[in-house]
């Protein structure tokens, strides 16, 4: 298949594009190549990269051209910067998502929107998110994404579009852009710099790993029922025990640990019920307790030619901003 790949240059994308590729799919990659999204992530693999936006329908119709099929990546996702200002948040993930939509129904073609657990808001222990639920985002980012899935639910019932939303936990791995927790930690662990734990670090997220969420979204393109949403879970764990274990890994004093002002509206826990999508034969290969956490760390520690360069310029001017007066 012939499948346009948008956000295809960031981190969940480009695992997702060399996934297709290297199962025969012809990919060609829309990215507007901003912050995140990096050219290095799709080093060595066969895909076509075409450089622009999707609130572009323009860009979206030439980059679409022959496509089957649009699974879309491309969106603003770090609550902390949506915080800081929601501006590109509403343009990229709802205008951008309904420019989209506009494409595929007008090619005719299959839409896939990645999603995220957060439009749920949190939910209390021993309860878990169901796919009729209602959205209850916390953050200008979390409302950003409801506003595009919102759409494509609506362009399903409305104008007879072919598409699925799904909705991911936090997800890990190698070539995250580390403004995330884990990356984030992981690299100032490496360099001995401090990690700022919100609050009282009680929090607690479901860990998806980037490879078992790009196999649940291939799973949806080939085999979702249209209009339909698939959570894809991941294993619980708070974030106090995810600092504590990157301390290990990592081999850095625990003295780095700083408990910091707490992110404005924060979500206390998510949780998914996945069984939908586990009806479909998805469940996942990877557990950051056993095996993921470790690998991921070594990634970082052998590719300091990934991040590096990323640590610099913009990136530290964001740190400073939404860290410098914390960790004063
Ligand atoms: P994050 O990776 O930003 O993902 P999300 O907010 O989408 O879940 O954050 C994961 C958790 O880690 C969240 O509870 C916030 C917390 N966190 C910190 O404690 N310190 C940090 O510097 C960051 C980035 C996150």
């Amino acid at each position: 298949m012939r499948v346009l790949v948008t956000g295809g240059a960031g981190f969940i994308g480009s695992h997702f594009a060399k996934r297709m590729a290297a199962a025969g799919h012809e990919v060609v990659v829309l990215d507007k190549l901003t912050y995140s999204g990096n050219r290095a992530n799709l080093e060595g693999a066969d895909v076509e990269l075409v450089v622009g936006d999707i609130c572009n329908a323009d860009a979206v119709a030439r980059a679409g051209t022959g496509c089957e099929a649009i699974v879309n990546f491309a969106a603003e996702t770090h609550v902390d910067r949506s915080i800081l200002g929601a501006a590109e948040f509403i343009e990229t993930d709802v205008h951008g998502t309904y420019v989209l939509i506009g494409w595929a129904r007008e090619a005719d073609v299959r839409l896939v929107q990645v999603s995220t657990d957060e439009v749920y808001g949190d939910v209390p222990e021993g309860q878990s998110s169901r796919e009729d639920d209602p959205l209850r985002p916390s953050s200008p980012y979390s409302a950003s994404k409801a506003g595009g899935d919102l759409q494509v639910l609506a362009a399903v019932r409305t104008y007879g579009i072919d598409a699925c939303v799904t909705r991911g936990a936090n997800t890990y791995g190698p070539n995250q852009y580390p403004e995330k927790l884990i990356p984030l930690f992981v690299t100032n662990a490496l360099d001995g710099e401090p990690l700022p734990v919100y609050g009282d670090g009680r929090q607690r997220r479901e860990w998806l790993h980037a490879e078992d969420h790009c196999a649940a979204v291939e799973l949806v393109l080939h085999e979702g029922r249209p209009g339909e949403v698939y959570n894809v879970g991941g294993e619980e764990h708070e974030n106090l025990e995810v600092t504590r274990r990157i301390l290990e890994l990592t081999g850095a004093s625990e003295d780095l640990v700083r408990h910091v002002d707490d992110r404005a509206g924060h979500d206390r826990r998510y949780a998914l019920d996945d069984s939908k999508l586990r009806g479909l034969g998805w469940s996942p290969e990877h557990s950051l307790g056993e095996t993921g956490l470790t690998e991921t760390v070594a990634w970082y520690s052998d590719n300091r030619d990934w991040w590096e360069p990323i640590k610099s310029g913009e990136y530290q001017r964001y740190y400073d901003e939404q860290y410098g007066t914390r960790l004063r």
